[in-house]
């Protein structure tokens, strides 16, 4: 009888190699390149090398850049050299389009039981023409991080619904904490000019209606006077409510001012949850996490950006089938169980959002559920492989406004135009 590919993995995965040989006769070693924001190289790691250790494997774990802009380029150089270097990476959500050739079809090689055990949404992100390109490790969406102290202390009763309340709440808290705090500031966020900020940015021009900059069927939508209201706001806030040198923040630097106590808001992912409540935080126990403000138009609605990575097994890989198995093991339910507690990573599997113990560590994973699987999706779909160049004219364009050098329409007007030439007849 043939064995399934599958199931073989399956096998090597539990400690086995498919013909009965204890697999640590064969074991090889597997290198995964892992992200460096926040804890994700240790998590990653501490992962990995539990899977050795069950498959009698080793692991090389390889740290990359912070930006996830200039991960893309190493990967790009790496790829594109053909190089077997590194046996599985982690992809942005964004990545499939422009990465998915370099990459096995994972088809091939998994349970189709264990592919509908993850978010639909997250497979078809992952599909290119039919092949699977990558296994979802876990999703990310933009919220808002609040110190529910000082709510408290200067009279809220909740956090903002709008972008105006939020504005309003930050300017008083950061005034009165100034008098004991001069680095106090209302609100932090990912200003600087890479893929971060087209995330914000998304997120300011959605929660006014304006659109997704290119919309499903691949017109571009962005010149439109909603957008240019979200990035006026936006531009209202440097230097009032957020420091200047948010035009260079990342994800890290909006964290390590808030998480030192010295900002009342922050926009970011859900991973500086788990790092805000580490036993040494300053802030341990004074926040929580809701929805992002939207408009006060009527036009206005909350909106979260759509992240999250995926592991990939590279087509140059000399070791497919063991570096298969390793993303099987990352990517389980028990590893994703693992990450979601102690690191809030928001897992790819829809069970865990009712797992007691996650819900118990984590409890906003179950209150902004919707939230997260409504997350509102970049244009990488529809943009396939020109979906970094959209994104690095829409950034800089938008830096340009909030550094006050254009104002939103002209920046918007000329984005157009950019953007209608890097589409050319299509696509
Ligand atoms: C987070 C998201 C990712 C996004 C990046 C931008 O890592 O998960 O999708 O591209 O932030 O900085």
């Amino acid at each position: 009888m043939q064995v399934p590919k599958w199931f073989k993995v399956a096998l090597a995965a539990a400690g086995f190699l498919a013909l009965g040989v204890p697999a640590a006769a064969q074991g090889v070693t597997v290198t995964i390149s892992c992200g460096s924001v926040g804890k994700g190289y240790n998590f990653c790691k501490e992962g990995a090398e539990a899977w050795a250790k069950r498959t009698g494997n080793k692991v090389r774990v390889l740290a990359s850049p912070k930006s996830t802009t200039d991960r893309l380029a190493l990967y790009q150089q790496q790829l594109a050299a053909g190089s077997s270097e590194v046996d599985v990476y982690m992809i942005d959500v964004i990545w499939p389009g422009i990465l998915g050739e370099f990459f096995v079809d994972l088809n091939q090689y998994i349970d189709p039981k264990v592919k509908s055990e993850f978010f639909p949404a997250l497979i078809k992100a992952n599909t290119v023409d039919g092949r699977l390109v990558g296994l979802p490790w876990f999703t990310d969406a933009g919220i808002l991080y609040y110190r529910t102290d000082l709510l408290k202390k200067y009279g809220f009763a909740g956090p903002p619904k709008t972008w105006d309340e939020l504005k309003a709440m930050a300017a008083k808290i950061q005034a009165g904490e100034r008098k004991s705090n001069p680095k106090f500031w209302g609100f932090v966020w990912q200003g600087a000019p890479y893929e971060g900020l087209t995330c914000d940015a998304l997120e300011w021009i959605y929660s006014y209606g304006g659109g997704t900059i290119v919309d499903a069927q691949g017109n571009i939508t962005v010149n439109n006077p909603k957008a240019a209201a979200a990035l006026k706001m936006a531009k209202s806030w440097v230097n009032t409510i957020s420091p200047p040198g948010v035009l260079a923040y990342m994800e890290e630097d909006a964290r390590g001012v808030w998480q030192a106590g010295n900002a009342a808001f922050m926009r970011n992912w859900p991973y500086a949850y788990a790092l805000g409540n580490s036993p040494e935080s300053p802030i341990k126990g004074k926040f929580d996490v809701t929805v992002l403000p939207k408009a006060s138009t009527p036009d206005g609605r909350h909106a979260a950006t759509l992240g999250g990575w995926q592991l990939a097994v590279s087509r140059f890989s000399k070791h497919k089938k063991e570096a298969v198995s390793l993303v099987l093991y990352l990517t389980g339910f028990n590893e994703q169980k693992r990450r979601a507690i102690y690191g809030t990573y928001l897992p790819t599997r829809p069970a865990l959002y009712q797992d007691p113990d996650v819900l118990a560590a984590a409890p906003f994973m179950g209150r902004l559920y919707d939230v997260f699987v409504n997350a509102v999706p970049r244009p990488s779909a529809q943009t396939k492989k020109k979906y970094n160049q959209v994104s690095s004219a829409f950034w800089t364009a938008v830096h340009s406004v909030l550094e006050g050098k254009a104002t939103a329409e002209m920046a918007l007007s000329q984005l157009a135009m950019r953007l209608e030439r890097i589409k050319g007849p299509g696509w």
